[in-house]
């Protein structure tokens, strides 16, 4: 039996049930998420490779060679149609897309494996949400519901608020107990209260308010029972039901039990303000995303339901054994020609032939290779990333990054521009070139929909093909975002 199947036995069906990586019910054999490529912009869906089983990565890799591709929609696979598509503009951000809406993943962004077999994940990063506001069967009001989900207990920020559950049909904030969704990362903003450590934890996100759990619920409180937890891949649970009762529950999703993080009433707001209880649910469904669309917060999400009722603390445990079961491991992130950590290399854009090199801080496309055309591969600046950095030989200590989209050569610390997401921002994983399969195209970590790409102005961008930024142009892309890399030295 599969997640939803288990959930369905303990007398809490899905009513939404997500993954981009597997069935989650032992005969589920529809479609699981919708790809884009942007080569042409069409679509095709990514279906298991059997009834319950994991999803068939060929289908991805063989319809987006050449090109980029978007995770357009994750198929509900419940039966509802509570799917999941790019989240409109709410009440505290727009989206850089048109109309306001948020950016879609990458399609290979968090490649994974399950018990062997290749699959993806959604990795989101600022910007970048999905969202259902019309949804069929998911708690409303009061009624009693779980949330469950795996992700990447590496990949997250500081940020309001990487979220997956239940939030505002209206895509604004409507007050205490009108959200909740799971949250997993390090926001204390507002006084939030958090877990113990420096984090991320696993909370909820009831609205106004990310909870750890606790018995007196001040701004800045810590609830000890709710450790950091920063496993590759986690499992957590937020569930609440329609009397006073919520619940956090998580845990390694490769390895063992789940913790109790906390079982207790909702948080009590002071006298005059919007109480958690009785809880307003409104039945949207949201992932990467707070319930106002607030964008800042990334991470990366491989599966995830919501129930209707609240599962028992059994149902779950077993639900965590199906997740184990599942295999999830880590996989290479990168293709093409090897590139790897020591070699000394420059580049050379299939366009213009021209060398990317930098003046300082400055990055451009030279049209003679020299010292500061050579870059070191080194190990990633973003730990778990599977990708490289890229360090400057004439200029060590400063590293390839973006930032704004614009690629730069900066030192950790550079003031400049946002050192504290350098370690992201400096980190690309190499794949098989666009143009041609002896050339790499160098992904961005932080925003894998993104390529290193020069552009006419002589300046390096992380470009997509067809975007809202005008190094997003779709003409040349292939030829723009594909790099010769030559060996200066082993
Ligand atoms: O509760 C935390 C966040 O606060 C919600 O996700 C968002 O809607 C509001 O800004």
């Amino acid at each position: 039996a599969h997640s939803c199947d288990i959930y369905a036995a303990g007398g809490t069906p899905c009513v939404a049930a997500h993954s981009s990586t597997r069935s989650l019910y032992g005969s589920y054999n529809g479609p699981l998420y919708q790809v884009k490529r942007n080569s042409d912009n069409t679509t095709t869906d990514v279906h298991p490779l059997f009834p319950g089983g994991v999803a068939n990565a060929g289908t991805q890799d063989n319809f987006c060679a050449g090109t980029t591709c978007l995770i357009t929609e994750i198929y509900d696979q419940s039966g509802r149609g509570n799917h999941l598509t790019a989240a409109p503009p709410g009440g505290a951000a727009t989206g850089p897309e048109p109309g306001g809406y948020d950016f879609v993943a990458g399609a290979t962004g968090a490649a994974v494996t399950l018990n062997g077999l290749k699959a993806y994940g959604v990795f989101t990063t600022q910007s970048t949400g999905y969202r259902n506001d019309n949804t069929n069967g998911v708690a409303t009001g009061n009624e009693a519901e779980g949330i469950y989900a795996v992700f990447d207990g590496t990949h997250y920020n500081g940020a309001c608020c990487w979220d997956y559950g239940n939030a505002e049909t209206s895509n604004t904030d409507t007050g205490q107990g009108s959200m909740e969704a799971l949250y997993f990362g390090t926001s204390t903003a507002n006084g939030w209260v958090s877990g113990s450590g420096s984090g991320p934890w696993i909370q909820a996100d009831l609205e106004n308010g990310l909870w750890s759990g606790g018995a007196t619920y001040q701004p800045g409180d810590v609830n000890p029972n709710n450790p950091s937890i920063d496993y590759r891949f986690t499992t957590g649970i937020v569930k609440g039901d329609d009397t006073n009762l919520w619940a956090i529950r998580g845990g390694n999703a490769q390895f063992g039990l789940l913790g109790n993080f906390y079982s207790g009433p909702r948080p009590t707001q002071p006298a005059g303000q919007d109480q958690y209880y009785p809880m307003r649910k409104q039945g949207a469904i949201i992932l990467g995303i707070g319930g106002d669309n607030s964008d800042g917060a990334q991470g990366t999400f491989y599966e995830g339901a919501l129930t209707i009722g609240y599962p028992s603390d059994a149902t779950e445990d077993l639900v965590q054994l199906d997740i184990l079961a599942a295999g999830y491991g880590t996989t290479s992130q990168t293709s093409g020609p090897p590139v790897f950590e020591g070699q000394v290399i420059t580049l050379q854009d299939a366009q213009s032939e021209m060398y990317l090199g930098h003046d300082v801080n400055d990055v451009y496309v030279v049209p003679s290779a020299s010292a500061s055309t050579q870059f070191k591969v080194v190990a990633p600046n973003a730990p778990n990333s599977g990708c490289f950095s890229y360090e400057s030989v004439d200029q060590p200590g400063t590293f390839l990054r973006h930032f704004a989209y614009q690629l730069f050569c900066d030192s950790p610390n550079n003031s400049d521009r946002s050192p504290g997401t350098f370690a992201d921002d400096s980190t690309f994983c190499p794949e098989t070139g666009f143009a041609a399969s002896s050339d790499n195209a160098f992904r961005s970590y932080s925003y894998p929909t993104r390529f290193w790409r020069q552009v006419d102005d002589g300046n390096v961008y992380i470009g997509t093909q067809g975007g809202p930024f005008a190094w997003d142009n779709w003409y040349e892309f292939t030829t723009q975002a594909s790099w010769k890399v030559n060996t200066v030295s082993l």
